[in-house]
């Protein structure tokens, strides 16, 4: 067999508008870049703010959270954390650019999503005008998940970019009322692009389970998930 012909990264999973406004971009980081990424991920675990565990309705997630930019608190999105005022690190360029990529890459007109509906000229004018403001970094550990739930905390309407490397999730992308049925379930490998934005912002969305051992060789991620949410968060300054 010839890998460099059939080697990993050249398979043909295509970008799949899974509903209107969300888009799965399979195979989207190279391994390359995926460990690349997962070396910064060890650096933002050693960052003044440490991997924790948020509550929700009183009871710890079983994923550890770094947020990058911002933090996620009783008066909203800040500058600072906790009595001690711990500011996180700051949302790097890098990933700012490459979340502008994600945009372009997975609304491609060539795929014809529904939305939103732009030629090239003006999806990347549209693209460069996108400013994340916050990344939640979330770990999950082996038999780690996470319940549906709305991202609602951002008043921006602007798309959500997701990034997975490690194990492959079960994505439950499911719609903007209720948080069951009609839901689809997809997988998240390793490397693969998710954006929600447009009509699917406000979907309900979890991951129901994540397929310990998965990860391909090579992604930098040796044991669980990691996943990279990049959100605007509409926060006047
Ligand atoms: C999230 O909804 O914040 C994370 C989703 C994922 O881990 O794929
Ligand atoms: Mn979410």
């Amino acid at each position: 067999m010839d890998d460099a012909l059939f080697g990993e990264e050249r398979l043909d999973r295509r970008a799949r508008e899974v509903l209107p406004g969300a888009v799965h971009v399979p195979a989207w980081l190279s391994l390359r870049r995926q460990r690349w990424i997962a070396d910064r991920f060890e650096e933002w675990g050693r960052g003044p703010i440490a991997p924790h565990s948020p509550l929700v309705g009183g009871h710890p997630m079983s994923v550890r959270m770094v947020p990058l930019g911002l933090v996620w608190g009783p008066a909203g999105w800040s500058e600072t954390a906790g009595p001690e005022g711990a500011a996180p690190l700051p949302l790097p360029e890098w990933l700012v650019r490459l979340s502008r990529a994600a945009l372009r890459s997975a609304f491609d007109p060539r795929t014809a999503p529904s939305w939103p509906g732009l030629d090239p000229a003006r999806l990347d004018a549209w693209a460069e005008t996108y400013e994340p403001d916050v990344a939640l970094v979330n770990y999950y550990p082996p038999g780690a998940r996470m319940g549906m739930h709305q991202d609602r905390d951002e008043s921006s309407s602007a798309p959500v970019v997701s990034l997975s490397i490690g194990d492959t999730a079960v994505f439950r992308a499911g719609n903007t009322q209720t948080r069951s049925r009609p839901y689809e379930d997809l997988r998240l490998a390793s490397g693969d692009l998710i954006v929600f934005g447009g009509p699917s912002r406000f979907m309900f969305h979890g991951v129901p389970r994540v397929l310990e051992g998965s990860a391909p060789q090579g992604c930098g991620v040796l044991r669980g998930r990691i996943n990279i949410t990049v959100r605007a968060t509409g926060r006047q300054e």
